[in-house]
């Protein structure tokens, strides 16, 4: 079992030389979205949200006590959560204390999160003075059928006011999210979204379908399954999404990102270098990821460590001055091959297992291909695994036959799309 001794001697060993990512964690909204997946709870008072960024300030002071040679930063996300909650004063405070550890290194991209329904001018510009470079826009869908189904109202005149308020801000970075497969959806209201979607001109749009796990999230509860799309359905929304967005000037990236054609998603994807990690597609190249708040997760040269998703726990875990890791794998050379030839499969669509993988004993995991061989979904030619046209849509569970954790099962095809 991994946890707080392994973390310390993982993070001890940590190499200087090479610039790090880092991850923040805010885990809470002003209110819920019925939709919601993500690890959040609403914020009613302003004191929880203070001692949880004071514990995430103590988090970066214990974390980095124990870094030997300390990197630069290439890379800061911040995710939530709706990190915004902290206000411009709360993010200050703690790119002070992260400044006061690290250096930024000068390729050095600052993200956030950010809910549309709260981006006013003034915070805008105060995002731009603070240094972030892109912003990450929670859209979903457009329809207002469907936002008042998702308990998420923010009429098209919102979203296009945090647009405008970002760039003249000088945020010329924009991603935003969509998600398919949610109540209400039909083929026509994607159609729509993705117009005026599109017509905003974001540099990114990443497309996921809505998870929805009604025994897990007690929010979901309060969504009319009824008026949920079929699996048929979800397919096609999110083929259609794909085409609408392509016959707009997008270029599709993997299995669920969409980038103008200018984007360095777009080069990175062409010249083999896509990466993804727990956040979605990147041309982050970074081996190291320190994941910092509630949940988050940190990719060290060893292996992964998780902190503690309980908000309480996690903050008393710093306040006592103790690390929040709680679980995590140490990855040997068989998690690292397996690793890569996913990551492969997710960002090209193939692998050749002579370059990634060498000496790997496939003896396993090519015959679980071979149905899948036989159905068109994949071509084994030499030392190389292509995914067909018709394969896309599941590629995930492709992937899965080289996961020791998750063999492919038909019933999981339904979560894959
Ligand atoms: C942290 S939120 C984005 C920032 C901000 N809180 C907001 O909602 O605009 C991150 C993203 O997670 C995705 N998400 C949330 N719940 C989901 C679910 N049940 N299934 C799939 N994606 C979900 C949405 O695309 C959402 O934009
Ligand atoms: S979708 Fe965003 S704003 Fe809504 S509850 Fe989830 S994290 Fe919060």
């Amino acid at each position: 079992m991994i946890g707080p001794m392994d973390h310390k001697g993982w993070l001890a060993d940590l190499n200087g030389q090479q610039g790090i990512s880092v991850y923040l964690h805010v885990p809470y909204c002003r209110e819920i979205c019925l939709y919601c997946g993500c690890n959040t709870k609403m914020a009613v008072r302003n004191e929880v949200i203070s001692r949880y960024r004071r514990a995430l300030e103590g988090e970066i002071g214990l974390v980095t006590s124990l870094i030997k040679q300390l990197p630069d930063i290439a890379r800061l996300h911040w995710g939530g959560g709706t990190p915004s909650i902290l206000g411009l004063d709360g993010l200050r405070s703690v790119l002070a204390v992260l400044g006061s550890h690290f250096r930024f290194d000068l390729t050095f991209e600052h993200a956030i999160e950010l809910d549309p329904r709260y981006v006013a001018a003034e915070f805008a510009d105060g995002l731009a003075e603070l240094g972030v470079t892109r912003a990450s826009l929670g859209v979903q869908d457009v329809n207002p059928l469907v936002q008042v189904a998702i308990g998420r109202i923010q009429p098209l005149s919102v979203i296009e006011s945090a647009v405008k308020r970002l760039r003249s801000a000088g945020i010329g970075n924009l991603n935003f999210d969509l998600l398919y497969g949610l109540p209400m959806q039909t083929l026509e209201s994607v159609r729509k979204t993705c117009a005026l979607v599109s017509a905003m001109e974001p540099d990114r749009i990443a497309c996921f379908g809505y998870a929805h796990l009604p025994s897990v999230k007690a929010n979901q509860r309060r969504i009319d399954e009824a008026s949920l799309p079929s699996l048929d359905q979800r397919i096609d929304q999110a083929e259609l999404i794909a085409e609408e967005l392509v016959s707009f000037g997008y270029v599709r990236i993997g299995i669920d990102h969409f980038a103008k054609p200018t984007d360095p998603l777009v080069s990175a994807a062409a010249s083999g270098k896509l990466h993804r990690n727990f956040q979605g597609y990147t041309d982050d190249d970074r081996q190291v990821l320190l994941g910092l708040g509630a949940s988050s997760i940190s990719t060290l040269a060893e292996g992964y460590v998780q902190n503690i998703a309980d908000v309480p726990k996690y903050i008393r875990a710093i306040e006592a001055g103790e690390l929040a890791s709680v679980r995590g794998r140490r990855l040997d050379a068989d998690d690292r091959w397996r690793g890569r030839v996913i990551e492969r499969l997710m960002c090209d669509f193939s692998v050749d297992f002579s370059i990634v993988a060498p000496g790997a004993d496939l003896s396993r995991e090519l015959p679980m291909l071979a149905p899948m061989v036989r159905d068109g979904l994949v071509e084994i030619t030499d030392s190389k695994l292509a995914v067909t046209e018709a394969g896309r849509p599941v590629v995930r569970i492709i992937a899965s036959a080289f996961d020791t954790c998750r063999r492919p099962e038909t019933a999981q095809f339904s979560k894959a799309v």
